[in-house]
């Protein structure tokens, strides 16, 4: 049988007829109808009501952050991190070339470079061995900063992502970057509910982001938030998504350039009843990734990619992975699948190929590279 036949093959017990399988679509109850309709009844949907409150206080129980700022959304949410660390022309921040677009784009709407760094196949994460050795190569120590001999910029912050919610080396990228002087931010957007060492992803750097959009493991239907354990960053970059308005009753007055970042109240309506439902959903991805691991046990040409050692994934984007010399497969693959119904996808496109990106500074993408071509994302979010 040819391999896309066999591969098609496992699904034939999990699809039902007539009804596709998505890749990843939001799990509504009658719960989140009443929270929303609630809100609307109330007519608290933007800044008005106290659900946006609420929901920050339930993601820093769930995250151990002792602040966090709700968010339009995952992408508004970098640029700020990214803003209250001042970024500006002179500076790179580091982001692995398998990635989605919004932190390559955040790091440029503050003027800065990204720069692309290369990641691991143990965790789809920052290669720590290789960015150690990279930056002993191409950095040079002037005034307590790191600077890139090739470019003069300094090397200011990294941005290491929790690749379809693994957990990266959290310990290890905190250690680089006190070496080398320079600030964490992690992008958490896919990792709620992900811990790494038991500790919540986004709460190990200076700052960490999640994302609530509608494809994520909880959704809000569109949103983020910013987490932090320090007030001094609360209290800045909670005005800057407010127009850095100075509080007043009645008076309108600025601080500085701010944004309307804000959560809007009817969103985290949704956020609310969904974050209760969290452990629910995860104990279902963590399912769903048991049985696609029986289901693909004899399988000769790939694997269902198990959180890393020491991680405890949320399973948001269930992946396979091709063995080397079978990454030619991947297209067919993809085409029978999606041609039955079954939503399949490939990662995405590498961050240094992108054209508006193709200019920025990077390091020899190696295994990026070659991953990239062998992941297969599989559907993600049905029920049992
Ligand atoms: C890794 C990563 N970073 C950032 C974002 C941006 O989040 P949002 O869509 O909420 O703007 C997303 C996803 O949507 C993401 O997957």
């Amino acid at each position: 049988m040819k391999i896309e036949k066999s591969f098609l093959k496992v699904f034939s017990t999990i699809k039902k007829k007539n009804k596709s399988l998505e890749l990843h679509e939001p799990f509504i109850d009658r719960k989140d109808l009443l929270t929303v309709t609630k809100a609307l009844k109330n007519k608290h949907v933007a800044g008005k009501g106290n659900y946006t409150n609420k929901f920050e206080k339930k993601i820093s129980k769930l995250t151990k952050s002792k602040y966090v700022i709700s968010c339009s959304s995952g992408t508004s949410a970098l640029h700020l991190a990214l803003k209250y660390l001042e970024i500006n022309s002179n500076d790179e921040v580091l982001v692995p070339a398998i990635n989605f677009i919004s932190t390559a784009n955040a790091i440029i709407y503050c003027g800065g470079s990204p720069h692309f760094i290369d990641v691991s196949e143990k965790t789809l994460g920052v290669d720590t061995l290789k960015l150690s050795r990279y930056l002993n190569q191409i950095g040079k120590f002037q005034g307590g900063k790191i600077i890139n001999k090739k470019t003069g910029k300094t090397i200011r912050a990294i941005i290491p992502m929790h690749t379809f919610g693994h957990p990266c080396e959290m310990d290890k990228i905190n250690n680089l970057a006190k070496k080398f002087k320079i600030e964490c931010v992690e992008d958490a957007a896919e990792g709620i509910g992900s811990f790494y060492k038991n500790k919540h992803v986004g709460t190990f750097g200076i700052m960490g982001i999640l994302s609530f959009n509608g494809n994520k493991t909880i959704t809000s239907g569109g949103g983020g938030a910013i987490l932090t354990n320090q007030k001094s960053i609360e209290k800045k970059i909670r005005n800057l998504t407010n127009h850095s308005k100075i509080d007043h009753t009645w008076k309108y007055d600025y601080y500085d350039i701010g944004y309307n970042y804000r959560m809007p109240n009817i969103n985290a309506a949704l956020g609310c009843s969904q974050i209760d439902k969290a452990k629910f959903i995860i104990k279902n991805h963590r399912k769903i990734y048991e049985i696609y691991k029986k289901k693909f046990r004899d399988v000769k040409y790939g694997r269902i990619f198990k959180e890393p050692p020491g991680a405890r994934s949320n399973y948001w984007l269930q992946t396979f992975l091709l063995n080397e010399d079978n990454y030619k497969l991947r297209n067919k693959i993809l085409n029978t699948t999606n041609k039955s119904g079954i939503h399949t996808r490939p990662a995405w496109k590498l961050m240094s190929k992108i054209k508006h990106l193709k200019k920025f500074p990077k390091m020899n993408l190696s295994k990026s590279e070659n991953l990239i071509n062998r992941i297969i994302n599989l559907p993600s979010s049905f029920n049992f």
